[in-house]
């Protein structure tokens, strides 16, 4: 790890603004997770993103505006239905996947003939796309800062553990505070599809539609993030039911196998050994500390993590959809 994390004061803002400006990648917070920016009109410095990540170069990555009055320099044909979602939750955790201009170019779309925009509402994310646009830019392309496949980065210190060497700046702005990623709604014509779960509950969508979005289903757009693994942690990962929790850890420990657990409702029996994290009970607690909770057990070097499994209501979609794919196996 060599990168250069600094905070993101306003001058170091502007520095970022003027290193995007030159085709370099800056790592910045957003309120779901770090992002790994380049401009994105610049396809050689969007194909850096590609290469840092070791991401396959046809998954398209999400454009970052600084405000909605720049969505039609990337979007053509855009339905209401689009326009009232950025009204209602823009600058916020949503990403909107539209018919794309000239503007959006192959390398950052992977070659589709849509694009995927979003406004964030991070004070830094937002400060970094002003001054870049102040530039001249027209939106910085970026997917979160880890390593293709990995766990996603909530704090800068994350984003310097997994791609420290590839970024010439780091800007750190503490902590994300919604920390699963932005839900993806793309429009097939006027209807609406939930491409991913995330920041936006889907209830939430649905009232501002009047109709709930259709799951997306394995013929729609590409997105690396539905991969059915996917932020995932080195260590074998399993969910398990409260319920049959503590009679596996009493089974594991008969293997001699080093467990860590993420527990939510359980507390930790006094014989166990191994690391354990208490997750926060209520969903926004529990999504805020996923990403840095898995990494944190990822790093106690057990043989396995457990992970009690969460609540079935609507709520916990998004963090149900990231634990299903940090659990994975094929
Ligand atoms: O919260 C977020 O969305 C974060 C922050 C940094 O903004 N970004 C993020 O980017 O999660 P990434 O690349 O890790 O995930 C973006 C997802 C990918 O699954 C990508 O394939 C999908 O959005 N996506 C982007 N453009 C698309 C398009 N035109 N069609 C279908 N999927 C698209
Ligand atoms: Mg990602």
């Amino acid at each position: 790890m060599t990168a250069t994390v600094v905070s993101a004061t306003a001058d170091a803002i502007d520095r970022a603004a003027g290193l995007l400006a030159r085709g370099a990648l800056v790592a910045f917070p957003t309120e779901t997770v770090y992002g790994l920016g380049a401009d994105a009109a610049n396809p050689e410095a969007v194909r850096a993103i590609f290469t840092a990540k070791g991401r396959p170069s046809d998954h398209p990555l999400i454009v970052h505006l600084p405000d909605a009055s720049h969505l039609d320099a990337w979007a053509r044909d855009v339905p209401a239905g689009a326009r009232a979602l950025a009204r209602a939750f823009w600058p916020g955790p949503l990403t909107l996947i539209l018919p794309r201009t000239p503007l959006a170019g192959d390398t950052v779309t992977g070659g589709q003939d849509t694009v995927g925009l979003r406004v964030p509402a991070h004070p830094v994310a937002r400060a970094l796309l002003a001054a870049f646009a102040a530039r001249g830019g027209h939106g910085v392309a970026a997917p979160s800062a880890n390593r293709y496949g990995h766990v996603s980065p909530t704090t800068a210190a994350h984003v310097a553990d997994d791609l420290g060497a590839q970024v010439a700046m780091i800007l750190d702005g503490g902590p994300c505070a919604v920390g699963i990623e932005s839900t993806i709604v793309a429009f097939d014509g006027e209807a609406p599809l939930l491409v991913r779960p995330g920041g936006v509950g889907a209830d939430a969508i649905a009232r501002v539609l009047g109709l709930a979005p259709a799951a997306a289903t394995a013929g729609a757009p590409r997105a690396s993030g539905t991969h059915a693994s996917h932020y995932a942690p080195r260590t074998a990962a399993f969910l398990v039911d409260a319920r049959s929790l503590p009679a596996e850890l009493v089974r594991l420990a008969e293997r001699d196998e080093a467990v860590a657990v993420l527990a939510r409702s359980l507390t930790r029996p006094p014989e166990f050994e191994g690391r354990w994290i208490a997750a926060p009970g209520d969903v926004d607690g529990y999504a805020r500390d996923l990403y840095a909770n898995l990494r944190a057990l990822d790093a106690a070097g057990a043989d396995a993590i457990l992970i009690e499994a969460p609540p079935l209501d609507a709520a916990w979609l998004a963090v149900r959809d990231r634990l299903a794919r940090a659990t994975h196996r094929d």
